[in-house]
């Protein structure tokens, strides 16, 4: 979630895009339905969206994902994901008993576990574009067509996720957006989300899932202001709004078609509040990120040009929620994610 250079106003123009999905080329079971005779396959894991599924995906020259102290518990040296050390993409494909697949980047690496599928999530992206050398869903759903289209990824067994965490709000927001004209921006981001995943189910993805919005405003970006004891109230107002909206998108998607699979939604929302509220004896001063900028201009791993680290970091992540300003911890997400267990077995089929 850096900040932006670009600033053009893409909702105005969002009425004229058509996202097109090659609705000639279908995959879908004939029999029609998710569950599949294929068990004796991997699962194969398709993942899409921001910093919560990025695997690695973003150029090592920008992010800071790629900087120490990031990856330092997992896989101990950074690694290109936003935290010290796992993903949520890594806790689902574990689940699914997989590898964690393999980023778009490297991709050309990868054919031995193609097999388990392909991340084309990349940290700062949104629905819409937002920060420079990020690619939105649309882009990244189409460099997934191309694969397809290629022979490199088949469809059987395979699963979606899909991570929109907020990176359209940001964008909105650091361009003079108002919490007022959330109003009109929110349908818009979830009628192109839902244009998204109805794509994804047309190419012939077998099981989609996608994340509602997380309580964004209890991340320490929020919290910072009240020394990390308050969530921001608004902005979880407003993630309220973005998930009610959600979820009747998905219900319409699902009564819309029902032969192809159902579409999913993994609560990342009542996930980090399940832990939030009661994470206080494992996770202390829970609100408090391990890595901390020292002022708000920098971010968790960046230095001087000395060298000067200009962050703090905790002694013990494995007992911090937060990582940096706007991501969970390894053990953070494993929190969330066996909390979010008992319902995702429908991911399973
Ligand atoms: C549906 O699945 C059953 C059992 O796997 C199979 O025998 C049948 O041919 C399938 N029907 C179609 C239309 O593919
Ligand atoms: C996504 O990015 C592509 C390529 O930059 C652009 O042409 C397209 O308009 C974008 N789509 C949306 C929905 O913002
Ligand atoms: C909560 O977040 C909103 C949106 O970013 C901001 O306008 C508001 O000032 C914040 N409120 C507090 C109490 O920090
Ligand atoms: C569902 O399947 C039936 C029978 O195969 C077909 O006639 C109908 O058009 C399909 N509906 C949708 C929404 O795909």
């Amino acid at each position: 979630m850096e900040r932006s250079s670009s600033c053009f106003f893409l909702f105005l123009v969002m009425g004229l895009m058509k996202v097109r999905c090659s609705a000639d080329h279908h995959h879908h079971l004939e029999n029609g339905s998710s569950t599949n005779s294929w068990t004796s396959n991997p699962r194969k894991l398709l993942v899409f969206g921001d910093s919560y599924a990025d695997t690695g995906n973003l150029p090592k020259i920008v992010a800071p994902s790629w900087r120490k102290p990031y990856g330092v518990t997992f896989p101990r040296k950074p690694s290109g994901r936003f935290s010290d050390g796992r993903v949520f993409t890594d806790f689902l494909a574990k689940f699914l008993k997989i590898n964690s697949p393999i980023p778009y980047k490297y991709r050309r690496y990868g054919y031995k576990v193609l097999q388990y599928g392909m991340n084309f999530a990349i940290g700062g992206s949104g629905v819409f574009d937002t920060v420079f050398l990020s690619a939105n869903l649309t882009t990244q759903i189409n460099n997934f067509k191309k694969q397809v289209e290629q022979g490199a990824i088949d469809l059987r067994s395979s699963t979606a996720l899909v991570a929109v965490s907020g990176n359209d709000y940001v964008h909105y927001q650091d361009n003079g957006g108002t919490m007022e004209g959330l109003k009109t921006f929110t349908p818009k981001v979830i009628d192109q989300l839902k244009k998204n995943l109805e794509c994804l189910r047309d190419l012939g993805v077998e099981t989609v899932a996608v994340t509602n919005l997380h309580p964004v405003g209890c991340l320490p970006s929020f919290t910072r202001s009240s020394s990390y004891k308050k969530c921001n109230t608004s902005a979880n107002d407003a993630v309220v709004y973005h998930n009610n909206l959600l979820e009747a998108a998905i219900d319409e998607l699902n009564r819309d078609n029902k032969n192809g699979s159902a579409i999913a939604i993994v609560d990342l929302f009542n996930g980090f509040m399940s832990v939030l509220n009661k994470g206080g004896n494992k996770f202390g001063d829970i609100l408090r990120p391990c890595c901390e900028a020292m002022t708000s201009n920098f971010h968790c791993g960046f230095a001087d040009s000395d060298g000067m680290e200009k962050y703090t970091l905790c002694r013990r992540p494995d007992s911090t929620f937060y990582w940096d300003s706007s991501h969970p911890t390894q053990a953070g997400w494993k929190a969330v994610f066996s909390s979010l267990k008992p319902t995702l077995n429908n991911l399973l089929n």
